[in-house]
């Protein structure tokens, strides 16, 4: 049995991911801002660093996989605290959790991204490759600047700036080359209390509206069934995918992307 930390794991995907780990006899380190082993707040750099810490001290030195699901949904007038908690609280987490993660020799890491990373327009690119470079202040800035839809622009930015780094890295001689699969789960609308707050939000008809061939939201049970099947034996072989599991608008918007 494993020991795996869950950050994000006192709601929706985070905590049915934690549920079913525990379930399957596994260790699991949760991690958010309340209702879990380790309290800490990711939107800061002491948050983030006695985050690793306190897991590192649980843990030990060794851990077989991380699942990153602690982040924020869109929302006006946070698109700081937004790319803070999506981006650096899954960059920083996982850099600092690396070393216990190599020394496991086959972890697995899955991080939440989204499908809003090709469904939402108008992301500028230069806020996206700021973000990936650490340059949060000028991506903030730029993502302002799209007024009146700067929520949803900071939410799809953040998901598709970690996306990018998770593929950079995944790779790479410290993460493939130290036994590491890096993954990114991509999922649509998942019936969770991020969706729950959207839907009762002034975007709460263009949410319903959002085109689905499926018609029905994701739960998060579906998504810890993907979460556990990216940490078992099963994704040996998968490194730096983008598992896409959105009742199929991605291949309604872009049917010839492939
Ligand atoms: P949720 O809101 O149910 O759970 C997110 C958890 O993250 C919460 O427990 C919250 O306390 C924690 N969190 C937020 N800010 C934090 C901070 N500063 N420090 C520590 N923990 C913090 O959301 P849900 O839906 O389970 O989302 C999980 C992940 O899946 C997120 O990254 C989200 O962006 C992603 N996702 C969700 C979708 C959905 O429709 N629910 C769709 C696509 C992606």
């Amino acid at each position: 049995m494993g020991t795996y930390v869950v950050t994000g794991a006192a709601s929706g995907i985070g905590r049915a991911s934690a549920d079913r780990l525990r379930a399957d006899g596994h260790r699991v380190i949760g991690v958010d801002l309340r209702d879990t082993d380790v309290t800490a707040d990711l939107s800061t750099d002491d948050g983030r660093r006695a985050a690793i810490d306190a897991v590192i001290a649980e843990a030990g030195v060794r851990l077989d996989g991380a699942v990153m699901a602690a982040g924020l949904g869109p929302a006006k007038g946070r698109e700081r605290l937004i790319v803070d908690v999506n981006v650096l609280g899954v960059t920083e987490l996982l850099d600092g959790l690396r070393p216990a993660l190599a020394a496991s020799g086959n972890a697995k890491v899955v991080v939440l991204g989204s499908n809003s990373t090709t469904t939402t327009p108008m992301v500028p690119r230069r806020a996206v490759r700021r973000l990936v470079d650490g340059d949060l202040d000028g991506a903030v800035r730029q993502i302002r600047r799209r007024a009146g839809i700067s929520g949803p622009v900071a939410y799809a930015a953040s998901k598709i700036a970690v996306t990018r780094w998770c593929r950079i890295r995944a790779v790479t001689d410290d993460w493939a080359g130290a036994g590491i699969r890096l993954n990114v789960l991509a999922p649509g609308p998942v019936l969770t209390p991020l969706l729950q707050a959207q839907l009762e939000s002034s975007t709460g008809s263009q949410v319903r509206s959002f085109p689905m061939p499926i018609r029905e939201f994701g739960t998060p049970g579906q998504l810890a069934e993907w979460i556990t099947m990216l940490l078992s034996p099963a994704a040996n072989s998968t490194v730096g995918s983008v598992i896409v599991v959105d009742g199929g608008t991605d291949a309604l918007i872009r049917p010839r992307d492939w």
